[in-house]
């Protein structure tokens, strides 16, 4: 299964930055959103950072044009028919990421493969709601996707051989490495590190320590390259309640529960670096933090 055309759904973080690792790797790349304006800044966020590569030396001047080339704004959903693959990246919801693939499937060319970068959601369910369950999967970019080496890939119990190895050869065409996780909530990367967060939260709302004391203590502590609040902020607040929802629900144990305080934040719309505000404020020189 030779795949020429990746079709993305969501400009969001994670979307921007899938595009642009298909585009550097050569495959033509439609991207798709609710908006124009949520194409346009997602599009505004790549060629940011395709410059920020080749300023750093990391890419050459030909390799930044030619990404450039390789990308088309897809403004409907209809936009995407020629895709071998579409990934899906939309926001951590189930309802919404069932609701996308009702649509898109039959717009699809039948052998076109269809994948998921949801952070926790059963792989098996999110299948279920396509046309083509033995041509759906898991691929799991961690952010961001420029810089991070890791893909999860995760198979659901109808995906078929064909597409776990075509899902395999396309990551490795992409220059990233491969952990294969079973489909369980949260697969392996967040079952570990979203717990790590939620328990870094209830020791802000105990009063243990303050936001800079906790990421000072797990950056020097525990030899993290960055503090869990300032990675829960860059990671968005929104996703990793839902993501801590996911756990909780799916494997019913009370350990998983959502802290309070990230609740809190969610409903007051501070979501992190994308809203400007999180355990850190970033509407100034230098992020402050919240509480
Ligand atoms: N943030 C991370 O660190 C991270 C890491 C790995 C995977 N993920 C997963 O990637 C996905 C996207 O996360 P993100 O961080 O990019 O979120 P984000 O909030 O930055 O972007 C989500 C994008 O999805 C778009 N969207 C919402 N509904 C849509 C629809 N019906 N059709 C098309 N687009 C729609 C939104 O407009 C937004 O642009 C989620 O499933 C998340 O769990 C996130």
């Amino acid at each position: 299964m030779a795949l020429k055309t990746i079709g993305i759904i969501g400009a969001g973080q994670m979307g921007s930055g899938i595009v642009h690792v298909c585009a550097l790797a050569g495959y033509d790349v439609l991207i798709h959103d609710v908006s124009t304006e949520r194409i346009q800044s997602g599009l505004a966020t790549i060629t940011g950072n395709l410059a920020r590569q080749q300023s750093k030396g990391h890419i050459t001047e030909e390799a930044r044009k030619a990404a450039l080339g390789h990308i088309r704004a897809a403004e409907n959903l209809d936009n995407l028919a020629d895709a071998d693959l579409v990934i899906e990246s939309a926001t951590e919801n189930e309802q919404v990421k069932r609701k996308i693939f009702a649509q898109v499937s039959p717009l699809l060319k039948p052998e076109a493969m269809l994948a998921t970068n949801t952070s926790s959601i059963s792989i098996t369910r999110l299948a279920a709601s396509t046309d083509r369950p033995e041509r759906f999967i898991g691929i799991h970019f961690m952010n961001p996707v420029p810089v991070m080496e890791l893909v999860e890939l995760v198979r659901g119990i109808a995906t078929g051989d064909e597409t776990f190895e075509a899902a395999k050869t396309f990551v490795a065409k992409l220059g990233k490495t491969i952990a294969v996780a079973e489909d369980f909530p949260g697969f392996m990367v967040n079952r570990i590190l979203l717990p790590m967060i939620n328990e870094a939260i209830y020791t802000l709302y105990e009063g243990v320590g303050t936001v800079v004391a906790i990421d000072t203590a797990m950056r020097l502590g525990a030899n993290h390259p960055m503090g869990p609040l300032q990675l829960a902020d860059f990671i968005g607040l929104d996703t990793c309640l839902s993501i801590m929802q996911v756990l909780y629900e799916g494997l019913a144990d009370s350990k998983y529960r959502p802290c309070p305080l990230l609740v809190k934040y969610v409903e007051a719309g501070w979501l992190g670096r994308k809203t400007q505000r999180g355990f850190y404020d970033y509407r100034g020189e230098k992020p402050v933090p919240t509480r």
